[in-house]
């Protein structure tokens, strides 16, 4: 792999050539590739789709069902089972939302973890059924405690919801351990795909959840798109989420039907670019292989990780196995927002704060940390300038 020729992919470095940009966890920096077909498609494609009887309309209508098809195949899985929507936090209240209506009765139980992204507790917190929400604890390397699994199934265990990895200690969820817990007693899952996705790759026939979602910008990819998968059972099962334009059978004044398959949860115009754009940003992780791409970028973790364990005052959040290129850690007696600010000064973009997972923080003590997380533009300069970079802020704020 030709990292030059790679970071040569990404335009925001022609103009800013230095920048360290240790943040690709909240959102990933963008690839030629991808604003050229979005910007051919505003410039070029443009039309709704779905709708028009014309040529422009049904050229684009094909390209996005297309890109359906592709992102079905990177996922390996049918392109019946995909549904767009405005983000992966959008996937999440979708299910939700539709499980509360069919499925959910009050008494319920939902399996969540500590690890939790707030996007997969508060469409929980939201339902307007009595659930109640049973926690799973973390291990001492603050991975998920699949021990605890075991007691804490019973016959009122409605659903597990998981991260597949996590935003702020990077530890990637043993989905098999889960599995073995949860098929046995028919209970669906669902897995938070936004970390996962992005860094390695995702085989949905082999993983086989009930639903996962990850969105569209954290792979190298536009914002505004999230996707979501659900299976055939859960696609028949639930009504609509949204009501307005595709999802529609018949309409009448006082009555309407509905659309069958992933049709019915497309209300309204869909996100037509970014799904065109995000056809070519998956050509890209193709192109390079989602499982080079995780090699790569942990070969830069592992070497960030060592390094930041030889400082006395650094404490780290998680440990350095089971995981993707995330590390989070608190430097002593440094704020994470002075830490943050003063990096970017030197050019290093992190991100510092509560990750929205504000109940790990509580479980960690702290009200936030610092963190890094890795892309495949990034290089081992990179984290030799932002360890010396502790070094200089250090002696400046302590
Ligand atoms: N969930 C994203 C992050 O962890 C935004 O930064």
């Amino acid at each position: 792999m030709n990292i030059s020729n790679i970071k040569s992919r990404f335009p925001v470095f022609k103009k800013n050539p230095n920048l360290v940009f240790l943040d690709t966890a909240a959102s990933a920096l963008k690839v030629d590739e991808m604003i050229e077909a979005t910007n051919n498609c505003y410039s070029n494609e443009y039309a709704n789709i779905h709708r028009g009887n014309y040529e422009l309309s049904s050229k684009l209508t094909k390209k996005f069902e297309d890109a359906r098809k592709k992102v079905a195949d990177y996922l390996n899985i049918s392109e019946n089972n995909i549904i767009f929507v405005k983000s992966a936090t959008e996937g999440i209240n979708l299910v939700a939302s539709c499980m509360s209506k069919r499925y959910l009765n009050d008494g319920d139980e939902i399996i969540l973890s500590y690890l939790e992204h707030h996007a997969n507790l508060i469409p929980w917190h939201l339902i307007e059924k009595n659930i109640r929400i049973v926690p799973l604890g973390l291990n001492e390397n603050s991975e998920i405690n699949y021990n605890e699994l075991n007691n804490k199934i019973n016959s009122k265990t409605k659903l597990i919801s998981l991260t597949h990895m996590s935003n702020v200690t990077g530890s990637i969820t043993n989905f098999n351990k889960v599995k073995d817990f949860a098929k046995k007693d028919n209970i669906p899952l669902l897995l938070d795909g936004c970390q996962f996705a992005p860094h390695k790759k995702v085989d949905l026939k082999e993983l086989d959840p009930d639903f996962y979602v990850f969105s569209a910008h954290k792979m190298y990819g536009p914002s505004g798109l999230g996707i979501l998968y659900m299976k055939d059972k859960w696609i028949d099962e639930f009504s609509p989420y949204q009501g307005g334009g595709q999802m529609i059978n018949d309409v009448e004044i006082n009555k309407s039907t509905y659309a069958t398959g992933y049709e019915k949860f497309e209300a309204g115009t869909p996100p037509i670019a970014p799904v065109i754009g995000f056809s070519s940003s998956l050509n890209f992780m193709n192109e390079v292989d989602p499982n080079v791409i995780y090699d790569y970028e942990m070969k830069l973790h592992d070497y960030a990780y060592e390094k930041l364990s030889k400082f006395n005052n650094i404490k780290i959040f998680g440990s350095n196995k089971h995981k993707g290129a995330i590390i989070s850690f608190n430097i002593e007696g440094v704020h994470n927002s002075d830490f943050g600010a003063m990096l970017d000064k030197k050019n290093i973009a992190i991100r510092t704060g509560h990750h929205c997972c504000q109940p790990l923080m509580k479980h960690f003590n702290v009200t936030g940390t610092s963190r890094i997380s890795f892309g495949i533009y990034n290089t081992k300069e990179d984290v030799d300038y932002f360890i010396d970079s502790i070094h200089e802020i250090t002696k400046i704020l302590l």
